[in-house]
């Protein structure tokens, strides 16, 4: 791999793969980097270390979508291999709205997927970045594992599931060289206050409602951000041509379990005043349409075949996380007052889309 196309590094989990396979990872080639900058794409995420990487690191704003833009950037930069993150990510958005989720996700990743088939055998490997939430609600007991049916509930879920096909499908078909990761709820750095960790850290931080939707009592497992990068650079490095991984955390959680503990954290690293538990915040809400009751990995197999296992204990990790986001109130407050698309539009000369 010597020019690897990154999309949707701007958002949190490709900022987070960037850095780590930059800064981190025995990668010698290059990066570039297309994003579309919707709402959750924030160059910021990357802007303090662009210039050390230097020629090592290319931005280009474009959609992955557009399939003329797409040709242009494999053809003149002789692509070799990608890593696609770029998607709407966010389910409550895909509730109130599923086009977009169809354009990108779907539509976006065919696009992707036919000039790589048209392109090969330049391209060494396509590796598609994928969710647990494809296999839909759990019961009690069990876990996910990389046969499991697929049963998405959301529009979120269902593009991702669509997506998935489509990667597979071209493997089969084509004998395109892909891999692809369903992974569990990711938390760290730079994740959109969108998410349940992050807007629970802010809004515990400016003392605003802590809504937890429904009973709180669905589960999630959960994953830091830098484990999946870890495992994601492990699996198309190392990973067999046309397999799926599961990654997970093997930290299954209640929300309102891990609200109560953003709540207690924060109280520890930012007391309140006047004094008063964080706890006190939290608002039961009109539950989520459609809400899945629990998630849960096996990640049995990238352990065993690729030796890879998470190192943060949610413990470490929400820690980690609730210290950067009070390290990095300007980030923050950048974000809230809607001040880093101004510094995008000014950048990069387009407009908010909301
Ligand atoms: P994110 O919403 O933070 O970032 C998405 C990025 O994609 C943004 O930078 C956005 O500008 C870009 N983008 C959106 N539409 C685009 C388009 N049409 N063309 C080019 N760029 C576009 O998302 P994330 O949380 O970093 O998730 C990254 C990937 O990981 C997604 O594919 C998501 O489905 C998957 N995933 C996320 C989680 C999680 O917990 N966040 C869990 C499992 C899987
Ligand atoms: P979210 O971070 O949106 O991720 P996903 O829907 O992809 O799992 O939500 C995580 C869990 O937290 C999910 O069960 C919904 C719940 N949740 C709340 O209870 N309150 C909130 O404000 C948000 C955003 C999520």
């Amino acid at each position: 791999m010597r020019h690897l196309l990154v999309t949707g590094g701007c958002g949190f989990i490709g900022a987070n793969f960037i850095r780590f396979v930059l800064d981190e990872s025995d990668f010698n080639g290059c990066i570039i980097n297309v994003d579309k900058l919707t709402y959750a794409g924030n160059p910021e995420n990357l802007a303090d270390r662009v210039e050390a990487w230097g020629p090592r690191y290319r931005f280009i704003q474009a959609d992955i979508v557009d399939r003329p833009a797409m040709e242009k950037i494999f053809a003149e930069l002789a692509i070799d291999s990608v890593c696609h993150f770029a998607a709407e990510s966010h389910v409550d958005r895909s509730i109130v709205a599923p086009d977009a989720f169809v354009q990108t996700n779907i539509v976006g990743t065919h696009v992707l997927l036919d000039i790589c088939r048209q392109r090969s055998p330049a391209i060494q490997r396509f590796h598609h970045v994928s969710t647990d939430e494809v296999y839909g609600d759990l019961g009690r007991e069990g876990y996910f594992t990389e046969s499991t049916a697929y049963r998405p509930s959301s529009p979120y879920s269902a593009s991702k599931a669509a997506s998935d096909h489509l990667v597979r499908a071209f493997q089969r078909t084509y004998g395109l060289p892909v891999t692809i990761c369903n992974c569990s709820n990711n938390y760290g750095p730079y994740q959109f206050p969108e998410k349940l960790i992050p807007l629970m850290v802010l809004n515990a931080l400016d003392g605003k409602p802590l809504p937890v939707y429904g009973d709180g009592a669905q589960v999630r497992d959960w994953l830091f951000v830098r484990d999946h990068c870890r495992a994601l650079w492990q699996v198309m490095t190392q990973g067999r041509r046309g397999e799926t991984y599961n990654v997970g955390g093997n930290c299954e959680m209640a929300n309102l379990q891990v609200v109560e503990m953003v709540c207690d954290l924060v109280d520890e690293m930012a007391p309140r005043s006047p004094a008063g538990p964080r706890r006190d915040l939290i608002t039961f809400v009109t539950d989520r349409p459609g809400h899945d009751r629990r998630y849960a990995i096996d990640c049995a197999k990238i352990q065993s075949e690729l030796g890879w296992q998470p190192e943060e204990s949610f413990a470490t990790g929400l820690r980690k996380t609730v210290q950067w986001y009070l390290g990095h109130r300007a980030w923050v407050a950048r974000i809230q007052s809607g001040a880093y698309r101004e510094w995008i539009a000014s950048h990069y000369g387009i407009r908010d889309e909301g």
